[in-house]
């Protein structure tokens, strides 16, 4: 039975992969989570405790990952889910982006490389830019790296940072860069999981700009087994694009929310403008899918929407006391 260490296992997209992995494969994981505004031990309740334990701790600092990292041997691995994740978060405040996603996987690679260890990189579309709303074209492997904003550039460096210890050190990395994520326990400052908790609130949807703006949607559950697949059967110094073919713009979006919700599909506002707003993001997983035959399984996205829905709807608790938060701080930058 070997071990992963998850960092950023509190967080939305890693609490669901640690969730994954004990549920469908016989490893045990360590998480490791700072806990800032954005983890949540309750993401991670009822987790079997002879596999499964919490240390919490920030990535970055380098005394606490050596000492996890000593724990680790040939068969176990590191797979990197911690980040500043969010794009609004960036505009306002650019340091702790630098700090996490810059110095934390610098501390991590370095941990990794000095032992040997196996690395796994998850990644954001976002490294690559935007493409036009109405070109034909995806993102792929080969695309040249443009970020637009603090969260994307931090997010292209650590991508550097991993790729340049490969060839330097021979660090045993791979890297995964995903499209954008929906499903239970996505912080409310994201954009689904906001227009889903405004509606349970009985508040309109909020719509920066013109609404057209696209995403590639995929179900957290899809990204959680390409990045098990990517550690079980990946390359070693490869990179893989994950999607599931799930764009749509984000007024598409809205309008099938509130659809679900009963209401009329044009009772959202048009709020301010995000700064830098990426127009379209689209990923071609052709690589991941003929490589090591991966398939995303909930392909259905108005199912999976309606899913996310109850679910939010059916966790309150979990998502209340972010709320007021999270909308004090929107409302002070008008969006
Ligand atoms: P999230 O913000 O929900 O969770 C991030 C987690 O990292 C939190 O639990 C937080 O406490 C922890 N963390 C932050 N700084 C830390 C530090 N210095 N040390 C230790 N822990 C720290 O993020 P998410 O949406 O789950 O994203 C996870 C990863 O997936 C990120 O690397 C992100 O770039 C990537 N990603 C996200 C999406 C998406 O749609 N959300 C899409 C593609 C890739
Ligand atoms: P977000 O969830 O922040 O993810 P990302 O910026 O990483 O793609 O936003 C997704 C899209 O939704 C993006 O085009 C910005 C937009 N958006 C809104 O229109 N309203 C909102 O309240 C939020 C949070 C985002």
């Amino acid at each position: 039975m070997s071990i992963l260490l998850v960092t950023g296992g509190a967080g939305f997209i890693g609490s669901n992969f640690v969730r994954h992995v004990l549920e469908s494969t016989d490893r045990s994981v360590i998480v490791l989570d700072k806990l800032t505004y954005a983890g949540d031990l309750g993401a991670l309740d009822g987790l079997p405790s002879d596999r499964y334990e919490f240390v919490r701790g920030d990535i970055a600092d380098a005394a606490l990952v050596d000492g996890l990292a000593d724990r680790l041997g040939a068969d176990d691995a590191i797979v990197h889910f911690a980040a500043e994740s969010h794009n609004d978060n960036s505009l306002a405040d650019p340091a702790p982006f630098l700090e996490t996603n810059v110095v934390g996987t610098y501390t991590l690679i370095e941990a990794a490389r000095r032992r040997g260890l196996r690395f796994h990189h998850v990644s954001t579309d976002e490294v690559y830019g935007d493409l036009e709303l109405d070109a034909p074209g995806r993102f792929t492997e080969a695309t040249p790296y443009n970020p637009s904003s603090p969260y994307s550039s931090t997010k292209a460096a650590s991508d550097l940072l991993v790729r340049a210890w490969v060839r330097s050190f021979g660090l045993r990395a791979t890297i995964s860069n995903c499209s954008n994520n929906y499903g239970p326990y996505q912080h409310v400052e994201k954009f689904i999981p906001r227009q889903i908790t405004n509606l349970l609130r009985g508040d309109r949807p909020k719509v920066y700009g013109s609404g057209e703006n696209v995403r590639d949607w995929i179900h957290t559950d899809d990204h959680s087994s390409a990045v098990l697949a990517i550690l079980e059967r990946g390359a070693i110094g490869e990179t893989y694009l994950i999607g599931a073919d799930g764009e749509r713009s984000n007024r598409e979006v809205v309008e099938l929310l509130l659809t679900a919700f009963g209401r009329r599909p044009d009772e959202f506002d048009f709020v301010g403008e995000r700064p830098g707003h990426d127009l379209r993001y689209a990923i071609d997983s052709t690589k991941l899918r003929e490589e090591l035959d991966w398939r995303p399984a909930r392909v259905d996205f108005e199912k999976g929407l309606h899913a996310t829905v109850e679910w939010y709807r059916a966790h309150e608790t979990w998502w209340g006391p972010q709320k007021e938060r999270t909308e004090a701080a929107y409302a002070k930058v008008g969006r």
